[in-house]
């Protein structure tokens, strides 16, 4: 720590204060960053905020940044867990348990399933190239659209309290915890690393077959390699998208500008210092790699933003300083595009929020490359409307594409995928997601504005996203297994790549 924080001094503060100071000289009226200023002014809730080391995003905030309709539920809505044992009416029992040595109680098995599959390898990946408002093959020419999925195994158990505001009727919790090797590990585990080879290589095999071509991350620590992993990731034609942000160390605080990118914090240091030093680390190590399709600047900043908008201007400044930080590297490093990822903060907003982070302010560096939006508001099966039993315009896609087509950078979900209403599911997890909504973004309907859609998330875990359970989730569940959800979400993707 200490000594990545002496490397960081060479960090470009001054440029910051005086590129802040200059933010309200935009002409341009799409840099509407007095609007986001004026509107953060009006939220500022506390005067003379002081942001000391108490206002270092904890890991509870950043659990809670993701996804966003999490929060409300917090209080746990005392759901009626009843007795795990209580066999009433088991629907879908086809076997004896098994004897466990231990005398707690024992679930049915999960429905039987083929073995993981071993996708065939792929021998060269072309870098992804921004051109105009796509993503382009950098040697084929073609148009790339990213099939994702958000990757982020926690190691985690089953937990009764799991998924307070996932509610289904009925339910009755038979699920038994089982014991993942090694227990849970903390939000910033650097699960792409070396040491977690034995279940990353498992998972790119099973996200390469389910039809995905990109995969995206959330916790990298600069201070290991993932030569590994990106190898193992291009060989299974996985393109990958990178945090630049850390969350101990090297994170973007949501304090207003230009604290954010300023602030001296005791113990701590300048966290635009940090945030840049940590930042160039990552750049560093995945720009050698073709498969690196984008690097993330921040995600869903505004979350974690007391003050409204008040910390936007900071990532641009990340950009600008990363961008400059890619240009002096020369041709010794390949311009792997920026991008912000939003939460869905609604119609309007959002739609500001990118065209100020997509301007180029001050000069072109600020910009970010590419935009991402963290969409979940697809929850039903089907809208129907003006007399079709499907349409389109009477879903909540048609007003992001209202918001969204003129952006003039390629424009991704960077997650999606409801998990209420119509969807939901609980442990052990049959059925739910359907994934309506993949027709539309890769078909006419949206096709031409998206560049990618990013299904959250991979595994398991509170928030009840899952695709998958990692090895040990649930008792008598010793490798990974892949839920409906993920077969679903198999067959959206391959309906469209058949076209
Ligand atoms: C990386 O991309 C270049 C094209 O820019 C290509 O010539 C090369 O073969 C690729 N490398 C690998 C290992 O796929």
């Amino acid at each position: 720590m200490t000594v990545l924080r002496l490397l960081a001094l060479a960090a470009a503060v001054s440029a910051l204060e005086q590129h802040l100071e200059e933010d309200n000289e935009c002409a341009s009226e799409q840099c509407a960053l007095e609007a986001l200023q004026r509107r953060a002014a009006r939220q500022r809730q506390i005067p003379g905020f002081d942001a000391g080391v108490g206002e270092l995003p904890s890991e509870d905030d950043i659990m809670n940044t993701v996804p966003d309709h999490e929060e409300a539920d917090e209080d746990d809505e005392a759901e009626e867990h009843e007795d795990e044992a209580s066999d009433a009416d088991e629907q879908d029992q086809h076997a004896e348990e098994p004897n466990t040595p231990h005398d707690g109680p024992t679930m049915a098995p999960l429905p039987s399933r083929p073995p993981l599959p071993r996708p065939e390898t792929v021998r060269t990946v072309n870098p992804i190239i921004v051109r105009g408002n796509f993503l382009y093959d950098s040697v084929t020419g073609d148009r790339f659209f990213a099939k994702g999925v958000a990757y982020n195994p926690r190691n985690e158990k089953y937990d009764h309290s799991f998924g307070p505001s996932v509610v289904v009727d009925g339910w009755v919790d038979k699920c038994v915890p089982g014991h993942p090797v090694g227990g849970e590990w903390t939000y910033t585990e650097d699960v792409i690393s070396d040491k977690h080879e034995k279940m990353w290589s498992v998972d790119l095999q099973a996200i390469a077959d389910m039809g995905a071509n990109t995969v995206r991350l959330y916790n990298v620590d600069p201070q290991n390699s993932h030569k590994k992993f990106m190898e193992k990731a291009h060989s299974l034609g996985l393109y990958v998208i990178v945090p630049l942000n850390g969350k101990d160390w090297g994170f973007l605080p949501a304090f207003p500008s230009p604290d954010c990118y300023t602030q001296e914090i005791d113990g701590y240091g300048n966290v635009g210092v940090n945030a840049l030093s940590f930042a160039k680390q990552i750049v560093k190590e995945f720009s050698q790699y073709n498969n690196t399709l984008l690097l993330t600047v921040a995600n869903e900043l505004a979350q974690n933003d007391k003050n409204g908008w008040a910390a936007f201007p900071c990532v641009k400044a990340l950009t600008r300083d990363v961008h400059r930080y890619q240009a002096s590297c020369g041709s010794t490093m390949r311009r792997v595009p920026l991008i912000y990822s939003d939460v869905d903060m609604g119609a309007g907003d959002r739609g500001q929020v990118a065209a100020y982070l997509t301007c180029a302010m001050d000069s072109e560096d600020d910009a970010v490359d590419v935009y991402g939006l963290n969409v979940y508001s697809w929850c039903d099966e089907k809208y129907p409307g003006a007399g079709k039993e499907d349409n389109f315009q009477y879903s909540p896609y048609y007003e992001i594409k209202k918001d969204f087509k003129d952006t003039s950078v390629p424009f991704l979900f960077t997650e999606f995928g409801c998990n209420l209403g119509q969807f939901a599911t609980k442990c052990p997890y049959p059925d739910g997601r359907q994934w309506p909504e993949v027709k539309h973004l890769m078909g006419h309907d949206m096709g031409e504005m998206m560049s990618g859609a990013i299904a959250f998330q991979w595994s398991m875990d509170k928030e009840e996203y899952g695709l998958t359970l990692s090895p040990n989730f649930l008792q008598g569940q010793p490798e990974l297994y892949l839920l409906d959800n993920y077969y679903n979400l198999k067959k959206a993707l391959g309906l469209r790549s058949k076209r």
